[in-house]
């Protein structure tokens, strides 16, 4: 059977594709959108991260492709109504990267809280701006998670550890789950008025695209600041922009776009937005978390038919 792997896989995942005899895994991680058009007949699954787009043209052209399998979470970079049309099953890893992606959210809040990108730019621009660089405690102060799932309540632990109160939003979660948790469930008006920062961890979907826009900005206390680690496009970039300029929003942390990489995106121009090229997943425990389980679940489905995380 032929696998392709058309995205960065870490070592020890294609080495264990590679360890099964019956496999024949091919590591291309350059091919334009028309090659992997044309090259995709050939292989009975196909292993990506997050670069590849698994588009319907993919898919009509992928003759005997079985499995689509994404190391990593968020699968919206997969058609997966076309690819159930054609039998062709999608998973994904959703647990290898949740710490690091909760730990890399908690590190953006304390960086925004305390201006340490921009301080460590002026520090060494030969610069010494105490005055300019004055943060805010994130003691006492409450958090407000939207999206309570497997990243959201790591997150939420975490931010109780640095003694931060905790209320968070999900619809599809009971409010007694959340309670338990340590964490205050509210309804979406409520975190929106009781947040000092404000951290989404939802997927994107027609429901939670632009969630955060320029009424729900509106609703927001004064100097509340802003950070996601989720997806491009919950928060609504034009609207958090004006927000920022009047003043509403005092800072934001954004590891996600719209458009990645970002292109001439007027949000990188403000002081008091700090950002990552989409670096939520990227340690090393996290990748080979990722590449081991995707490994795992596309030789178990290939050899025995076992789905797993479809
Ligand atoms: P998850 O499915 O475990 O949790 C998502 C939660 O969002 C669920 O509890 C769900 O009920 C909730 N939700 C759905 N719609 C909602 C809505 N309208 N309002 C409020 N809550 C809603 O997912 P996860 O593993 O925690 O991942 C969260 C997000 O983080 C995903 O978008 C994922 O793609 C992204 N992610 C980003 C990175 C990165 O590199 N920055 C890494 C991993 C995951
Ligand atoms: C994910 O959804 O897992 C992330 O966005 C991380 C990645 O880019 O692989």
């Amino acid at each position: 059977m032929k696998i392709l792997v058309s995205d960065n896989l870490a070592e020890a995942g294609v080495e264990k594709l590679q360890s099964i005899p019956d496999f024949e895994v091919e590591v291309n991680t350059s091919l334009t959108h028309e090659e992997l058009r044309q090259v995709i007949k050939e292989y009975d699954a196909l292993v990506i991260r997050s670069a590849t787009k698994v588009t319907a043209d993919i898919i009509e052209a992928a003759e005997r492709l079985k499995v689509i399998a994404r190391a990593g979470i968020g699968l919206d970079n997969v058609d997966i109504a076309a690819a159930t049309k054609h039998g062709i099953v999608v998973m994904n890893t959703p647990e290898g990267n949740v710490i690091t992606t909760a730990e890399h959210t908690i590190a953006m809040l304390l960086a925004l809280s305390r201006n340490i990108p921009q301080a460590t730019y002026s520090l060494k621009s030969g610069k010494w701006e105490k005055k300019r660089f004055r943060g805010k405690e994130v003691f006492n102060k409450t958090l407000g998670i939207i999206g309570i799932g497997r990243i959201g309540r790591v997150v939420a632990d975490r931010a109780k550890g640095l003694k931060m109160n905790v209320i968070a939003y999900d619809p599809y979660i009971g409010s007694d789950y959340v309670n338990k948790l340590g964490v205050e469930a509210v309804t979406f008006d409520e975190l929106l008025q009781r947040a000092d920062y404000i951290s989404v961890h939802t997927p994107i979907t027609q429901e939670t695209r632009n969630l955060l826009n320029a009424e729900a900005f509106a609703r927001m206390k004064r100097g509340v600041f802003v950070i996601n680690c989720a997806r491009g496009g919950i928060v609504n970039e034009q609207d958090l922009y004006d927000a920022i300029q009047s003043g509403i929003v005092a800072g934001a942390a954004l590891d996600v776009f719209t458009q990645e990489p970002p292109k001439d995106n007027p949000l990188l121009t403000l002081e008091k937005v700090i950002g990552t090229p989409h670096l939520g997943a990227s340690t090393d425990e996290a990748q080979e978390n990722v590449a081991v389980a995707v490994a795992d679940q596309v030789i178990d489905y290939l050899l025995n038919g076992t789905i797993r995380n479809a």
